[in-house]
Formats: C-alpha cells, sequence, structure tokens
C-alpha cells in the first residue's frame, strides 16, 4: 500500500507537477475535507505539506504515523517544533524560491501608498470625467530612504530591488549582512535610528518571541509622520490596534498590509475603515511560478522522508539533531 500524504490546501492550489512527483509513491489527500474525514486522513498519513493550519500536540496525537511536516512557506511560527522533534517527525519549509516573490510583493504595496494607485483606480471609475476634484499627488521612490527590518533571505531581496529604485537603504538585524552592505549600499542600524530616519519601513522578520509586538506604539511615535509601514512577514510582529491609532491619528501617512493579527481579518476590523492603507490577503508569495516552486519544494522534502532520508529544508532548530544522526 502506498504511504498517504495530507496537503492542507485545495487540489488546484498545489501544482500539478507536485502533484504528479507524489503520486508516483504516494497517495495524496487534499482539503477541503469535513472534521471526520480530515481525523480519518491523518490518522493514517506519513507526511502532511501544511499552510498556516496549527501543528501542535492535538494534531500530532491524531497523526501517530507522520514522518515530516513540510511548510508550505518559509515561516514556521505555527508549528511547535519541539513536539515534532520529541517525536521525530521533520519539520521542513521552502526557503529561497518565495524571496522574490515576497520581494515584489512589498513593493506592489509601496507603491500602491506613494503612488495612490488603489484611491486613482476609485478616482477614474467614479470621479475623473466630472472633472470636478483634481487627483492629489503622489510621492517620489528615488532618493527616499527605505529601513529593512530584518535583512535575511527575503529582507536582502527587498534591498536589491530598492536598490534598482535608487532608494537610500538602511537595515536592522541581530546578524550583519555584508553582502547587502557591498552590493547595495545598505547601512546596518538600531531599531530605533532605522524607525526615525525611514521614509519607508519594511518586516521581513520571522514571528518568534523577540519579534512579537516590535512595533508597538513607542515604535510608530519614532517614524516620520510622511512614512508608510509595510508588513509582508507576520501579523504579530505589530501591534494591529496602536497602528490603527496611529494611522487614523496620522502619526505615520500609511500601511501596506498583507498580513493581520487575526487571518482573515474580520469584516469590521477598523482598519478596513481606513482609507490611508492598501491590505491584501496574506498572499506574498501568491504568483503562479513561486507557488510552483513551493509546492515542489515541498514535495520533494516529503519524498526525502517517505525514503527514510533527511530531508534538504529542516528548519534550522532541526539541523543539529537529525543531521548528526546520518
Ligand atoms: C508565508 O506566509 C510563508 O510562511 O512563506
Amino acid at each position: 500500500m502506498k504511504p498517504k500524504v495530507y496537503v492542507e490546501l485545495p487540489r488546484d492550489f498545489f501544482h500539478e507537477d507536485a502533484v504528479n512527483m507524489l503520486s508516483k509513491v504516494a497517495d495524496t489527500l487534499f482539503e477541503p475535507l469535513s472534521k471526520e474525514e480530515f481525523e480519518e486522513v491523518i490518522a493514517e498519513s506519513s507526511a502532511a505539506i501544511i499552510g498556516l493550519k496549527r501543528i501542535d500536540e492535538n494534531f500530532l496525537e491524531l497523526a501517530p504515523k507522520l514522518k515530516i511536516v513540510a511548510r508550505f512557506g518559509v515561516g514556521y511560527d505555527n508549528v511547535d517544533v519541539e513536539a515534532c522533534t520529541k517525536r521525530g517527525i521533520y519539520v521542513t519549509i521552502t526557503p529561497n524560491v518565495l524571496s522574490d516573490a515576497v520581494a515584489e510583493h512589498t513593493f506592489a504595496l509601496i507603491l500602491s501608498l506613494t503612488r495612490r494607485v488603489i484611491e486613482a483606480d476609485r478616482y477614474v471609475r467614479s470621479e475623473w470625467a466630472k472633472g470636478e476634484k483634481r487627483f492629489p499627488l503622489g510621492v517620489d521612490l528615488k532618493g527616499k530612504t527605505i529601513g529593512i527590518i530584518g535583512c535575511g533571505r527575503i529582507g536582502s531581496q527587498v534591498a536589491r530591488k530598492a536598490y534598482g529604485f535608487e532608494m537610500k537603504i538602511l537595515y536592522h538585524d541581530a546578524v550583519r549582512n555584508e553582502e547587502v552592505e557591498k552590493r547595495f549600499d545598505a547601512k546596518l542600524v538600531s531599531l530605533n535610528e532605522l524607525l526615525r530616519n525611514s521614509d519607508i519601513v519594511t518586516l521581513h522578520v520571522p514571528l518568534t518571541d523577540a519579534t512579537r509586538g516590535m512595533i508597538g506604539e513607542k515604535e510608530l511615535n519614532l517614524m516620520k509622520e510622511s512614512a508608510y509601514l509595510i508588513n509582508t512577514s507576520r501579523g504579530p510582529v505589530v501591534d494591529q490596534e496602536a497602528l490603527t491609532r496611529a494611522l487614523k491619528e496620522g502619526k505615520i501617512a500609511g500601511a501596506g498590509l498583507d498580513v493581520f493579527a487575526l487571518e482573515p481579518i474580520p469584516l469590521d476590523d477598523p482598519l478596513l475603515k481606513l482609507d490611508n492603507v492598501v491590505l491584501t490577503p496574506h498572499i506574498g508569495s501568491g504568483t503562479v511560478e513561486t507557488r510552483r516552486a513551493m509546492a515542489l519544494k515541498a514535495a520533494e522534502n516529503v519524498l526525502y522522508a517517505l525514503k527514510g532520508k533527511v530531508p534538504p529544508d529542516l528548519v534550522p532548530e532541526q539541523r543539529e539533531v537529525f543531521l548528526k544522526q546520518t
């Protein structure tokens, strides 16, 4: 009998090439499933490819045959890595393949704000032809300062693109990134210095105990009134209530958000009433090419685990543990 692979995505959202790759050796089962169907499937599954589902003791209890939790994405704050490690379950991510897509989406949000793209679209549809009101001006990116918080795989790609826009680049990270300094003239600064001096502040950190709520009222107060905050990382990195207040009170000019405290963000959330925000539904990596590459990477990791081999994209916390055993 073939091993089973549970995929927490609808069939249409997991690229056919990856399905074909898996189907040679496994039965692949997709969402949507009823609670009962899910429990039946996960009880028999040797591998789980997961999106943002919480993988904790409760989930693992239902999945006694599991060898690997392969995240379809790069953040793994929704996975209790320690609980997986204790049970000998690999945890993998899909690094590198999505960095450019997230960096591009970061710029989609930045340009939507600085060039008022969403407002302009509404204006064309309802007002332009009336000739009553001129459309307000945007602001240039050239010569402005971008502050990149977290300058790893994705942050570095944001720096590369910012350099193309002829922006000045500041970054803040626990680890120095000499490559972005050399190639894109980026400067490592303290968080406060970055917040005070940037026209665009953009977040590219994982969600950890250290980064949860790292942008709160105090940090927002340090930003320029003309500055924009961009978040394509994880919602809880920002204190969303403090951000909503800062936006209402004009403490900052606007925000571009792809991630939220709670997803989907409820329709009655006050953020949705504001005009100085551009909001997208957690689609940083959401391009055809990138989602295909992510699916192939997740499938590749699963195939390694099904063959009893250590998969290539283990989360850092597990590298020590599992690579030492081989
Ligand atoms: C998306 O949110 C990811 O973790 O890659």
